[in-house]
């Protein structure tokens, strides 16, 4: 597991260069296999990305129409709903790119969790690779919540079923955001080829210094327990985010 930290000035700079290392990482995947399988994060910070991505500057470096789309977490609720992630995935690239419909793989939020889960079990099994039962992510875009979290991996006792299913539902408290949702799980983003974190503002700068930490807390900081074995993880920062950390 090669590990890279990128700390950027600006928050412009910061969106052009996650689109250009997402895009060269799709690029180089497609080239390579015929086609990308590209996990999005929901949250905010994402956004930024996902227009840089739509922008002319880089919408033509990706054969979009080989880019199968997956999300890392959803909250439950509508996919028209302002609190999905697939709505604002939707709206701010997939719609703006000629991405193929049937290689968008949402989590299907109308549904309760557990269903849900089940239900995003079951797709991604059916796109796994032999003798697997979800997909390699060529791209897996991570968020860091202020709390440590990624994906909907809460700090607290882990889920009883994040080490045997590759998806799970889960219920939690965290900002004014829904509570239930359907996360991925340790075991389906560390297959990962490239983690790509997200990670911006002040806000979050206890929780990167604490992810990158050598003290290992992985019920207290989730993020911790991301590590693709034979992945590489990819920390795009800002100045004000990455302020604890040191680099050598
Ligand atoms: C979600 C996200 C979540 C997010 C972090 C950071 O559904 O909310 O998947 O894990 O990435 O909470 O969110 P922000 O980018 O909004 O700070």
């Amino acid at each position: 597991m090669e590990k890279k930290i990128w700390i950027h000035s600006n928050l412009e700079d910061f969106n052009r260069l996650v689109a250009a290392n997402a895009a060269d990482l799709l690029a180089q995947a497609i080239q390579e296999q015929g086609y990308a399988n590209f996990l999005l994060s929901g949250g905010s910070t994402p956004k930024g990305v996902y227009q840089a991505l739509a922008s002319d500057r880089f919408r033509r470096l990706v054969d979009w129409s080989e880019v199968h789309f997956f999300w890392g977490d959803e909250r439950c609720v509508p996919p028209d709903d302002e609190n999905s992630n697939f709505k604002m995935a939707f709206e701010v690239l997939l719609r703006n790119v000629p991405a193929d419909p049937r290689k968008t793989h949402r989590i299907k939020g109308e549904l309760a969790p557990n269903e849900s889960a089940e239900d995003y079990r079951q797709l991604l099994a059916d796109l796994a690779p032999a003798g697997m039962s979800w997909p390699i992510f060529d791209v897996a875009l991570m968020g860091l919540g202020e709390d440590g979290h990624t994906a909907s991996l809460f700090p607290g006792a882990r889920h009883p079923d994040e080490g045997i299913y590759p998806v799970i539902p889960v219920t939690a408290q965290y900002q004014d955001r829904p509570a239930h949702r359907v996360t991925l799980t340790p075991l389906a983003l560390n297959t990962s080829r490239n983690v790509i974190f997200l990670v911006t503002g002040e806000s979050k700068a206890l929780a990167l210094q604490k992810a990158l930490s050598d003290e290992e807390d992985l019920e207290r900081i989730p993020v911790q327990r991301i590590r693709p074995a034979a992945g590489n993880i990819i920390w795009h920062t800002d100045s004000t985010a990455a302020k604890y950390i040191h680099q050598d």
